[in-house]
């Protein structure tokens, strides 16, 4: 049975035009800036200065792993790298990180990114999260930036993270998550899915999927941002705020730190 679905293809086109025009692209919420106030500064600071790497991602899930030298990291949708790259440095030269992604555009990036950065600890391999190219009980700890929210069947997403993770693994992930349900018209809007809002759902929903794969311990703790952040972010998204009168579509979206734990 195929993994891909008319989703996955209208993503994919998504994050490939975006790389490809070096745009920023996704939701509220900050989801996706070319900028990196998403990081603290001395995290930042691990990069060579002057090094522009972009990230299309909605907070900061290297602080949230709390990565330690020697660890095996899988980062589901890596995208340009960003975050692959920060965690490499932090594992060192013992330890490993896997950055998965379905989109080639993403993956050519990231591989050049690499290898500018002289990281021999970072592979990059292309995939579905749904159906990782990843041995069972391998990871110490998964990393995401706001992409699981992009998946139309998340359920398999938290199962193949179980299946790989090793026992005592931890997941630490950026997403956007809703608070309350989004209207409907937004929820079939392709460009609304492709821009982190409408695949959206609610957080105990996302923590319900987490349990019933077996992760315990799921803390799921709102990041709210400053009104200008969620403008700008707002103004960079494709779709029409106008299209849906009356409907706060966007005090409903947020975006979340969530942590979970594989039982030992
Ligand atoms: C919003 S971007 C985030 C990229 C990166 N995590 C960051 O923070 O910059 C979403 C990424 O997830 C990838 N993606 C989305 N759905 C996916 C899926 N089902 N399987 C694999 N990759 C996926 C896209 O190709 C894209 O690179």
């Amino acid at each position: 049975m195929t993994t891909n679905t008319p989703i996955h293809d209208v993503v994919r086109e998504h994050y490939a035009e975006r790389i490809k025009s070096n745009a920023s692209c996704c939701g509220p919420s900050n989801c996706c800036t070319n900028d990196s106030n998403l990081y603290p500064a001395d995290l930042l600071a691990t990069l060579p200065a002057g090094e522009t790497v972009v990230s299309y991602g909605c907070g900061d899930p290297i602080t949230l792993a709390s990565l330690q030298p020697g660890q095996v990291v899988l980062d589901l949708g890596s995208g340009a790298g960003l975050d692959c790259f920060f965690a490499a440095k932090q594992v060192g030269e013992t330890g490993k990180v896997i950055g998965v992604d379905m989109t080639p555009e993403m993956l050519e990036q990231a591989r050049r990114s690499a290898k500018r950065l002289g990281l021999n600890n970072v592979e990059f391999r292309q995939g579905f999260i749904e159906d990782l190219p990843v041995e069972s009980n391998t990871v110490d700890v998964i990393i995401s930036n706001c992409v699981i929210n992009l998946s139309p069947n998340k359920s398999k997403v938290f199962a193949e993270a179980f299946r790989v993770l090793k026992p005592g693994g931890k997941l630490a992930v950026s997403d956007i998550v809703t608070d309350g349900p989004l209207p409907e018209a937004v929820k079939q809007s392709l460009s609304a899915w492709a821009g982190c809002v409408a695949g959206a759902v609610e957080a105990q929903d996302y923590i319900g999927m987490m349990e019933a794969v077996g992760f315990t311990n799921v803390s799921v703790t709102p990041v709210f941002f400053d009104r200008e952040t969620v403008d700008a972010a707002l103004e960079d998204m494709r779709l029409d705020v106008k299209e849906y009168p009356g409907e706060d579509v966007y005090k409903a979206v947020y975006s979340a730190k969530i942590t979970a734990y594989k039982p030992q």
